[in-house]
């Protein structure tokens, strides 16, 4: 029997080169050894976009069209939409009785988003609703509902993970062994810095580049890249290890010896910026090539695409049902 893993997403906007190289990528490897649960999490994403339900609606179809395009298939993930299985909400009211609004309000994956969202929950968090300080406990019952073994997630979620387990070690302590402990999937995830040397690629930091992005837009983008800046003329040696036109050509650029000459010849000043821009331009396209040509596929057959998420959404269902049954007759409400 082939383990289980389960991960989401919010559907919150389109997929980046980052969640590309950040996990994309390793779940595309990850699908062939797995029974793969992918959660569309519309309802986690309406927990800080409860005033957009349009931007969540559209942005389910876009990351599912993204992930289908990076290679993701069908025939081996169930992707499913979060709100289509009402098991998950009933086991998260179960669930927001083993849990505390302190160790919530502590979280630290929380206590960031919090203060990344000012708009929406004030200056102190005072403004925070129950729904999203609570959404740790929603993603608890997401991954618990479906039996998975492994979470492949990377650091950030490590919180909620740990909160994951500590919900399933108090519910089988008090009603009974039932549930399983879920583990991290580890694996060689990397950040992906953004087009402005950011530690981190975003879409609210501006200085991403999207999968979806059109060759004009890649050139726009890939011309404002952060180089060197001790490198003023054109024949001044540089450090590549500062500059992200280096660093995006490391990721995407095929060819390793051209890579190797880069460096190189950046260190010697025997390279332009501009050109090796426009290298990179043509790198990141050829890159993104595949990735375009099945996205289309899907932009032209919507149906397709729904026909993909209710199938998913359907074999999740029936597995949340049994989760769900062992859990009423565990607490006693199996009437
Ligand atoms: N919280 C995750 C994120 O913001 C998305 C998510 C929802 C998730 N449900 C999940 C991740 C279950 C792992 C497992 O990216």
């Amino acid at each position: 029997m082939k383990k289980t893993i389960l991960t989401g997403l919010r559907p919150t906007g389109n997929l980046h080169v980052g969640h590309y190289f950040g996990a994309g990528q390793s779940w595309v490897k990850l699908q062939d050894e797995f029974d793969f649960y992918l959660e569309i999490a519309d309802v986690q994403a309406l927990t800080d976009n409860f005033n957009n339900p349009d931007k969540v609606r559209k942005n389910l179809y876009e990351i599912t069209k993204d992930l289908l395009a990076i290679g993701l298939d069908p025939n081996k993930v169930h992707f499913f939409v979060q709100s289509k299985i009402p098991e998950i909400a009933e086991l998260t009211v179960y669930y927001s009785n083993l849990v505390t609004v302190a160790r919530l309000q502590r979280n630290p994956t929380v206590k960031t988003e919090i203060s990344q969202k000012k708009e929406l929950f004030g200056n102190d968090g005072e403004s925070i609703t129950y729904g999203f300080l609570g959404y740790p406990v929603s993603q608890a019952a997401d991954i618990t509902c479906f039996d998975g073994d492994l979470v492949p997630v990377g650091d950030d979620q490590l919180p909620l993970l740990e909160q994951c387990r500590e919900i399933v070690r108090k519910f089988n302590s008090i009603y009974g062994e039932t549930l399983k402990e879920p583990e991290q999937y580890l694996s060689n995830f990397s950040r992906v810095k953004g087009l402005d040397g950011n530690e981190k690629m975003g879409k609210s930091l501006g200085n991403a580049i999207f999968l979806v992005d059109d060759e004009d837009t890649i050139s726009k983008k890939v011309m404002s890249a952060i180089t060197d800046p001790n490198k003023i003329k054109k024949d001044d040696p540089a450090n590549p290890d500062v500059c992200m036109v280096y660093y995006y050509h490391k990721l995407v650029n095929k060819d390793e010896e051209a890579v190797k000459n880069i460096c190189s010849e950046c260190k010697k000043g025997a390279r332009g910026c501009v050109q090796c821009k426009k290298e990179l331009i043509n790198a990141m396209n050829e890159f993104l090539k595949p990735i375009h040509e099945r996205r289309k596929f899907y932009e032209e057959h919507p149906e397709e695409v729904q026909r993909i998420l209710d199938e998913g959404t359907e074999a999740a269902r029936e597995r949340a049902k049994t989760t769900m049954e062992n859990v009423r007759k565990a607490m006693r409400i199996d009437y």
